[in-house]
């Protein structure tokens, strides 16, 4: 259950990193390549299942680390690396989806890539460590957790892409890309729109004020 839920997981996955690779080449494009892949993981059936297979995953996980407590053996450093981004992404992923997710469904503003250049200005001290090390622990837990799970359902991955520098160099390129698409959400890579004029951040400023009663 937990190879399987992960494989078709990490196919929005691949695809929303994809995206997040892409707003280092530019807001349109991000923008352009969102809305597209948009129209299929959000389509009402699929979004749902997209989140149900997310459950089943950390719930398949959970019980497996339930399992093997009280386990002496200290696995390789990949493998608890694995682990550590499996933990970062549980504490944080339903957080994640709601705050992307609930202002497009309750006002209509979805982020794009100025809701999430809205984060870094709004609260850089939290999202760039927050943003960088969720795409990071992304890579990492899939780069690592495919080749496993194709593993499991009678699929060998070639040993290269298991260890070595066929494994180190493409998550270290991938981790690089990652810290530059934060810097550009950031504004650090070439000229981006006001980051407080869009409706994501409209969305998000109303809400503080109904929450806190304070102006932003
Ligand atoms: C720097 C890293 C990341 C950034 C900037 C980012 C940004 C975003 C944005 C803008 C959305 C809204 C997408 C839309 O409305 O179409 C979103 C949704 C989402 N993200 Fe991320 N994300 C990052 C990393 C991750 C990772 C690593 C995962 C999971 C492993 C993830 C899982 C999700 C999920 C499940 C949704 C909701 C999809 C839906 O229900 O439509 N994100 N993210």
């Amino acid at each position: 259950m937990q190879a399987v839920s992960g494989l078709l997981f990490s196919l929005f996955a691949l695809v929303h990193l994809t995206n997040t690779a892409l707003a280092v080449l530019g807001a349109d494009l991000y923008n352009d390549f969102q809305t597209a892949a948009r129209s299929v993981y959000q389509s009402p059936l699929l979004e749902v299942v997209l989140i149900a297979t997310l459950v089943v995953h950390i719930v398949s996980g959970v019980l497996r680390m339930r399992a093997r407590r009280g386990s002496k053996a200290s696995p390789p450093l990949r493998l608890r690396l694995h682990r550590y981004a499996a933990y970062y992404l549980a504490i944080f992923i339903f957080g994640h989806i709601a705050a992307t997710r609930l202002p497009a469904l309750l006002a209509g503003a979805p982020p794009f890539f100025g809701g999430v250049s809205f984060s870094m200005h709004f609260a850089p001290w939290w999202f760039y460590p927050y943003y960088a090390l969720l795409g990071i622990a992304g890579l990492y837990h899939a780069f690592y957790g495919i080749p496993v799970a194709l593993g499991v359902v009678g699929v060998r991955a070639p040993q290269w892409v298991r260890r070595g520098p066929g494994f180190w160099v493409p998550v270290a390129t991938g981790a690089g890309v990652i810290i530059a698409a934060v810097l550009a959400f950031g504004g650090f890579l070439y000229d981006i729109d006001d980051p407080f004029d869009n409706d994501y951040a409209r969305a998000y400023e109303a809400a503080t004020t109904y929450f806190t009663g304070d102006e932003p």
